[in-house]
């Protein structure tokens, strides 16, 4: 850690040890101070050395792109969800679990009832025990859960010199950045490192993740996959679906959320209409009245 992170650190321990002294030597009166200045010290401990790991790591940020879902107006585009689902489904879900994502989710966002039975129709899932109390497989239902790629973490582990290939239900929440983030990250592979950058067994150079040496190798190419639908699989088109797919996923409300803000914000300026002419009617006698001081001795 850089000096300066530390000497702040070492400020922030100092601020905290003396308000405990300080507190400690009050009586029980204003305890309720206590917190707030601990965690006053506390944040600044978390900021101090929070800014200067951010400078010192040379993280690159990804871009802010024109997602046709940002704004307050635009819903998701449902074919790219559609079609992310398709990535995920052909090339992510080899690694990546999305465990709370069941295949009745799908329905009415991506595809219908019947396209989502068939979809769940073709993964097996251990279910029981029966009546001999044996466990058995049966074709997926609507209610199953998109299956595991890998019994645990250890194995998943094991099989990704290990790294862990995190869960992607929540990834765009989970990810400073959200989807652009998402987006940079799928397309950041550059094929040489730069000087003076090792990478280990198993790992790739990538200028959108934290520390560059990434475990998870380029997954798309072009040509990896084709569309159901027809549309060209290109590298920024499939990173595009995937990301729009991961943000239906993380907020399954995102465009109810959107409608519903616009209600609220309809109705709420009809009530302020009605509220302001209420108010200046209300107050009409007391604004529009006349003071009149008579002095009685003349
Ligand atoms: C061959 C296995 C494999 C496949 C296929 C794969 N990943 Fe990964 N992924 C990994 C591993 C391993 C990591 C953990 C990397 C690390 O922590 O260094 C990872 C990490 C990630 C992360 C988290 C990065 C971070 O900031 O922590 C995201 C997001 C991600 N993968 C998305 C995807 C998407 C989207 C796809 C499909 C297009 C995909 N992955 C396909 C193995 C895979």
């Amino acid at each position: 850690m850089f000096p300066r992170a530390r000497l702040l650190q070492n400020a922030a321990k100092k601020i905290v040890k003396s308000s405990v002294a300080q507190h400690s030597t009050k009586t029980s009166k204003k305890s309720s101070s206590l917190p707030w200045v601990a965690a006053g010290a506390l944040a600044t401990t978390v900021a101090g050395a929070g800014a200067t790991l951010y400078a010192s790591d040379y993280n690159l940020h990804p871009p802010k792109y024109e997602w046709s879902h940002s704004g307050p107006l635009e819903s998701l585009d449902h074919a790219s969800i559609r079609r992310g689902y398709q990535v995920y489904k052909q090339v992510c879900a080899a690694c990546h679990s999305m465990e709370y994502i069941a295949y009745r989710h799908l329905v009415g966002v991506s595809h219908s009832e019947e396209e989502a039975k068939t979809l769940a129709e073709q993964i097996q899932v251990v279910d029981g025990p029966d009546e001999d109390g044996n466990m058995f497989e049966r074709p997926g239902k609507l209610s199953d859960y998109f299956p595991q790629p890998y019994a645990n973490e250890e194995a998943a582990r094991a099989a990704n010199n290990g790294a862990y290939p995190p869960d992607l239900s929540m990834i765009t929440l989970a990810r400073h950045g959200g989807e652009d983030y998402i987006f940079a990250l799928l397309t950041g592979y550059r094929e040489d490192p730069p000087a003076g950058i090792d990478l280990r067994e198993g790992q790739a150079y990538n200028v959108y993740f934290p520390g560059q040496a990434i475990g998870m190798a380029q997954q798309l190419y072009p040509g990896v996959m084709e569309y159901d639908d027809g549309t060209p699989a290109t590298v920024a088109q499939m990173a595009k679906d995937v990301s729009t797919f991961l943000v239906w996923a993380a907020e399954p409300h995102f465009d109810e959320r959107k409608r519903m803000g616009m209600k609220v914000l309809t109705i709420l300026s009809f009530m302020a209409g009605i509220l302001l002419y209420y108010k200046r009617h209300k107050w009409s006698v007391l604004k529009t009245r006349k003071l009149v001081y008579k002095s009685i001795n003349g």
